[in-house]
C-alpha cells in the first residue's frame, strides 16, 4: 500500500503521516503549504508541494508514486472565515475534493479516508451525538464538510471505492512539541495566547443550561485522532473492504470550558480567574460524541485525557511562541 496524505504538512495531517509511517505504512504528502510546515514531516516522507485543486498534478502524483489509498485532510478550516468567504470555502473544500475524487476514480484507487468534522451536526439538542443524529451545519465550513461526505459516499458507490468519513470533535494537544498547532483558532491555544499576553482567559457565556453554566465539548488528543486514521486505513486494507463508514471521533466525555481553563491554569501555573463575556452566537451548550461506533467498527478508542492534551499543547506553545 502507498497512501497519499493531502494536507499532511498541517497540524493533524503531520500527526497522521507520523502515525502511519511508524506503523510501517508507505506514505507521501501533498500540501500547498498555505497553512502547513514541511518541517513537521518526519524525514524520508516525500512532500509534493501543490493543491488538491490541480487535477493534472494529482494525476501525475497518483501514477508516479503508484498510490493505492488516499487520506484527504487538505481543507480550509476557519469557521469565521467561511462565513465571510463562503465561495472560497466551497471552491477549496468541495472543489478540491471533487477534483481529487475524479482523479482517484480514474486511477482505479479503491480506498479513501475523509476528514470530516462534528461541525456537520450543527447544534443538536442531545446528550450524546450519534452518527444517526441529524446533520444541520450552522456555517459554510460545516456545510462543506457535510457536502464532502455526500460526495465521498456517492463517488464511493459509483466507482467501487471503500470510504471512511471521520467526524472529528475538538482536537487538541501534540504528539511532540514540534508538531503542535501553531494557529490560534481553538480554545486551548486561544487561552495560551491570552495568558502569554498577560490577559485573563475569556469565557463566552456562563449561563448555559450546563452544571457550571459554561459550554461543554468533547476534546480529543491529536495523537489518538492520528491512531483513528491508522485504524481506518487498516480497515480499508482488509481484503474484503467495501462500502462506506461514517464515524464520530471523540472521547464520549464532556468537559466544560471552565473545567478546561482550570486544567490550563494548573499546567501553565497561571491560575488567574477567567473573565465572563457575552455568549457567542451559534455556540451550542453541549456537543459530546458517542464514541461507540468507532470502537465497534474501527476497534479504536481514545486513550489520552484532557490533562495530557493541555500539557503537550503547552510544550508546543512554548516552543513556537517562546512563552
Ligand atoms: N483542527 C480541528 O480541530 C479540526 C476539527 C475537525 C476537522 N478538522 C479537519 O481536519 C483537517 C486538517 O485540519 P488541521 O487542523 O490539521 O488544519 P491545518 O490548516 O493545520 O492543515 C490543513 C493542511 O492542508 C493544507 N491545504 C489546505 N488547502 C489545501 C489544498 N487545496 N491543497 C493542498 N493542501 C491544502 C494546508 O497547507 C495545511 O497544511 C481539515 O480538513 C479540517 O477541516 C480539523
Amino acid at each position: 500500500m502507498t497512501w497519499l496524505i493531502t494536507g499532511g504538512a498541517g497540524y493533524i495531517g503531520a500527526h497522521v503521516a507520523r502515525a502511519m509511517t511508524d506503523a510501517g505504512e508507505r506514505v507521501l504528502v501533498l500540501d500547498d503549504l498555505s497553512a502547513g510546515h514541511p518541517a513537521r514531516l518526519p524525514s524520508g516522507i516525500p512532500l509534493v508541494e501543490g493543491s488538491s485543486l490541480d487535477g493534472d498534478l494529482l494525476k501525475r502524483v497518483l501514477a508516479e508514486h503508484a498510490v493505492t489509498g488516499v487520506v484527504h485532510l487538505a481543507a480550509r478550516k476557519q469557521v469565521g472565515e467561511s462565513v465571510a468567504q463562503p465561495t472560497r470555502y466551497y471552491r477549496e473544500n468541495v472543489g478540491g475534493l471533487t477534483t481529487l475524487l475524479e482523479t482517484v476514480a480514474e486511477a482505479g484507487i479503491k480506498r479513501f479516508v475523509f476528514s470530516s468534522s462534528a461541525a456537520v451536526y450543527g447544534n443538536p439538542d442531545v446528550d450524546l451525538i450519534t452518527e444517526d443524529t441529524g446533520c444541520a451545519p450552522v456555517n459554510p465550513y460545516g456545510e462543506t464538510k457535510l457536502a464532502g461526505e455526500w460526495l465521498v459516499r456517492a463517488a464511493g458507490r459509483a466507482h467501487g471505492i471503500a470510504t471512511v468519513c471521520l467526524r472529528y470533535f475538538n482536537v487538541a494537544g501534540a504528539a511532540a512539541p514540534e508538531l503542535a498547532d501553531t494557529g490560534v483558532f481553538n480554545i486551548v491555544p486561544m487561552v495560551f495566547d491570552r495568558l502569554t499576553r498577560d490577559e485573563a482567559p475569556r469565557i463566552f457565556g456562563d449561563d448555559y443550561p450546563t452544571p457550571d453554566g459554561t459550554c461543554i465539548r468533547d476534546y480529543i488528543h491529536v495523537a489518538d485522532l492520528a491512531e483513528a486514521h491508522l485504524a481506518a486505513a487498516r480497515r480499508l486494507t482488509a481484503a474484503d473492504a467495501s462500502g462506506d463508514l461514517t464515524v464520530n471521533i471523540g472521547r464520549g466525555e464532556g468537559v466544560s470550558v471552565r473545567e478546561l481553563i482550570t486544567v490550563i491554569g494548573e499546567i501553565t501555573g497561571d491560575r488567574r480567574p477567567a473573565v465572563v463575556e457575552a455568549r457567542r452566537p451559534g455556540d451550542a451548550p453541549r456537543a459530546v460524541a458517542s464514541a461507540a461506533l468507532a470502537a465497534e467498527e474501527l476497534g479504536w478508542t481514545a486513550r489520552r485525557g484532557v490533562r495530557e492534551m493541555v500539557e503537550s499543547a503547552w510544550q508546543g506553545w512554548l516552543l513556537h511562541h517562546g512563552g
